[in-house]
Parts: structure tokens; C-alpha cells; sequence
């Protein structure tokens, strides 16, 4: 019998009850929200699951160790005592991450350098190897969680930001993490057989998020590669047989369903582009347009977007009419549609000059920002 252990999805400021409720649908147990991610229960073939299932989750940690620390010797001694040579195979990659908040250490780099150090010497005292370390694409991604000198190890199940779904291939300028636009739709509570639209796409993660819901397509199946899979306890059958599952319940995407817009001809290019590189990608329609002279393509829908919202003095005046004219625009041609505007610049927001019907905050980084539902009657 597979025993269950801990995890913890980590998510944007927000997102938590989203990514919940993502978790609860996959049927995992003692789902608990927490602050920037939810605490589960679950054997780890369905942990994996969750890797591939999950929409606004950033990171799937499994804690393995908790200790008191004060001191960068402290940190090393316990990590010295873990067992990393049950988890590190001969040839293996290594990655450390850490964050710190309210302790006594207070460089995150220094204390991921301490971590690895005491991995590496470790693996060199009981093995005789040691592992080469890969930033970017490791085998084993550990995650220190330094928080008023409670220290928490953990592994990164996928070894990368899941918000990588491979579909992107040329970000432009500002574009939305794709586990942050996948929370505004969830919020947003689309029916995915209504029409969605996006009128400044950008390169175009809103459409393509949402193309991904609408075809029940795991954003995790674009380009399934995690480092689990290059773990000791890696179970290549029970590994094939989730993707499979994964694969045959995908629908397909109706056509004139989801609709990119932007001003841009070069953005617009780039959303047609990353489109491309899903199975359905042209089923989406886009179309070069200013916002004010954009139509709706059927009488009711829901409408999504984050405008440009300046974050340079000076912008935010030169922004103002951009935002004076969404509101308009919204008014005189979109009734029967509900809107919604994500924007970090909340004075900005006040130009749109209708009243919203429910305000969400949320932290796109570090920014505060807000989800304004605009219901067009
Ligand atoms: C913050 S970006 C959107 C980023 C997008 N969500 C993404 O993930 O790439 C804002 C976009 O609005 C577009 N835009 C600005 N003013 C516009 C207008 N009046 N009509 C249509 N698009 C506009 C810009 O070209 C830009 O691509």
C-alpha cells in the first residue's frame, strides 16, 4: 500500500481558495488554505497528478524536514543529517532555493549556498560523488523555508515554476503569469461554453489559458516535464498512465469561442504564434483592433482583460484616457456581457467611470491589485 504524505502548493496572494478548490476537484485530502499556498494530503502518484492537473499553482513542495534555526551552523548541521544520498542518484543535478522571512539569517542566497554545501558534502562523505549544480533545469530542486527560525526542507516536485507551460515562445514586454491569468478566469467564474474575450491579448495568455479550461486540457500536458521523474522512486507506468488519462479526457475546443484582440500587430503576431503550439490553437480567433472600435461577437459573454497600468511617474496621467475610454467603450457596446479589468493602479481603475459590482485583491509579484467585475446591463 502507497503511504500518504504532506504537500504544499504555493500560489500568488489571492489565489489560495482558487487553488483549493483546484485541489479539492482532483479529490485530495485535508486541503487547508494557508497564506500564498494550500497545505494536502496525498500518495505521491496523485501529488504527481496534481502537477499536471494544477491551473494556479506556482509550486508543489514535499517537506521533508523542519528545524529550529538561528545560525547558518545550525542550518548546516541539520541538513548534513538528512539522508540525501536515498534521494540524489549518481549523476543527478542540484538546485537550492530559499526564502526568508522574519529570521535571523537574512540572505536568501547565502543560506541556499550553506543548504547546498551541506547536500554536496553529504553526498561526497557516503558516496564519493559529488553533483553537479543546475540552476535552471535540476534533477533534484530543493526549497529551503526560513520563517521566524523555523526552517522547512523541501523537494520541488516539478523543479520549475509551473507556470511554464511551453507554450510560450517569445514573451513580450508584460506579460501575465499564466498561473495568474488562470485565476482571474477561475474568479471570474466563466462558463466555458460562453464566448471569452480578451480585447488587449498581449500575447495572448488570457485566450490560451482559457482555451486550455474550455478543452479540459491540464496546462501541465503542453510539455509534461518534471524533475519527479528523474527521482530514484520515479514509477514510469504509473507516470504514463496519468498522462494517458489526462490525454483521453481533453475535448475538443469549439471554433468562435475564444477571441484575443490588440492593437498591436507585433504582440498580436506573438499570441498567434504561441497559439501554435497547442493542439487546438486554431480554433482561437484573433484580430488586430483598438479596444474602441472592437465589437462583441455575440450578444452575452465574458469579457477579460489587463490593460497596460504604468508602473513609471508620468504614466499613469498618460494612461488615464486609455481607461476613461475602456469605460466607455464597455458602455456603449457591451451590454449583455459581464467585464472584467485586472489593474495594479487603482486610481486608474477609478477612470473607468462605471461602478463595480465586486472587487478582488490580488498580488501579481509584488504589486497589489484588482479584479473588477463590471456587469454590463
Ligand atoms: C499589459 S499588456 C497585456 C498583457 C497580456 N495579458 C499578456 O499576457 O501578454 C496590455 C496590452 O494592451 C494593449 N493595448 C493598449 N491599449 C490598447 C487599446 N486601446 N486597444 C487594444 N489594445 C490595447 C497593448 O498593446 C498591450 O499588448
Amino acid at each position: 500500500m502507497m503511504s500518504s504524505q504532506h504537500f504544499f502548493a504555493t500560489a500568488a496572494m489571492g489565489l489560495e481558495e482558487v487553488l483549493a478548490g483546484e485541489l479539492q476537484q482532483l479529490g485530495l485530502r485535508d486541503v487547508q488554505a494557508g497564506r500564498g499556498g494550500v497545505a494536502f494530503t496525498a500518495e505521491k502518484l496523485d501529488a504527481w497528478r496534481a502537477c499536471l492537473h494544477l491551473r494556479t499553482a506556482n509550486r508543489v513542495l514535499q517537506p521533508i524536514a523542519e528545524f529550529p534555526c538561528q545560525t547558518s551552523d545550525e542550518l548546516y548541521a541539520a541538513v548534513m543529517e538528512l539522508p540525501w544520498e536515498e534521494l540524489l542518484g549518481k549523476g543527478m543535478t542540484l538546485a537550492v532555493d530559499a526564502n526568508l522571512r522574519d529570521s535571523q539569517l537574512t540572505h536568501s542566497r547565502f543560506v541556499a549556498l550553506k543548504t547546498k554545501d551541506a547536500v554536496v558534502d553529504r553526498l561526497r562523505d557516503h558516496t564519493g560523488w559529488r553533483p553537479n549544480i543546475d540552476p535552471k533545469s535540476a534533477d533534484l530542486r530543493i526549497n529551503v523555508h526560513l520563517a521566524a527560525d523555523h526552517c522547512t526542507l523541501s523537494l520541488d516536485l516539478a523543479g520549475a515554476s509551473l507556470h511554464r507551460r511551453g507554450y510560450r515562445h517569445d514573451p513580450n514586454l508584460a506579460p501575465l503569469r499564466e498561473t495568474l491569468a488562470a485565476g482571474l478566469i477561475a474568479l471570474s467564474y466563466w462558463e466555458v461554453e460562453s464566448p471569452f474575450v480578451d480585447p488587449m491579448c498581449g500575447s495572448g495568455t488570457l485566450p490560451l489559458e482559457a482555451a486550455l479550461m474550455a478543452s479540459r486540457t491540464p496546462p501541465g500536458l503542453v510539455d509534461p516535464v518534471y524533475s519527479f521523474q528523474s527521482w530514484p522512486d520515479f514509477d514510469a507506468v504509473g507516470w504514463t498512465q496519468i498522462v494517458e488519462e489526462a490525454r483521453a479526457a481533453c475535448q475538443p475546443l469549439l471554433a468562435g469561442q475564444i477571441f484575443g484582440a490588440d492593437r498591436d500587430p507585433r504582440i498580436l503576431a506573438k499570441a498567434r504564434r504561441n497559439a501554435e503550439g497547442l493542439p487546438f490553437g486554431s480554433q482561437l480567433t484573433w484580430q488586430q483592433s483598438d479596444f474602441s472600435r472592437l465589437r462583441p461577437p455575440r450578444a452575452s459573454g465574458t469579457l477579460i482583460c489587463n490593460p497596460p497600468y504604468g508602473q513609471r511617474l508620468g504614466e499613469q496621467e498618460q494612461l488615464a484616457p486609455l481607461y476613461r475610454e475602456i469605460g466607455d467603450t464597455l458602455k456603449q457596446h457591451w451590454t449583455g456581457w459581464t467585464a472584467w479589468i485586472f489593474t495594479g493602479n487603482l486610481p486608474l481603475a477609478k477612470r473607468i467611470g462605471l461602478k463595480p459590482s465586486r472587487r478582488i485583491v490580488l498580488y501579481n509579484g509584488p504589486i497589489e491589485c484588482r479584479l473588477l467585475k463590471f456587469e454590463l446591463y
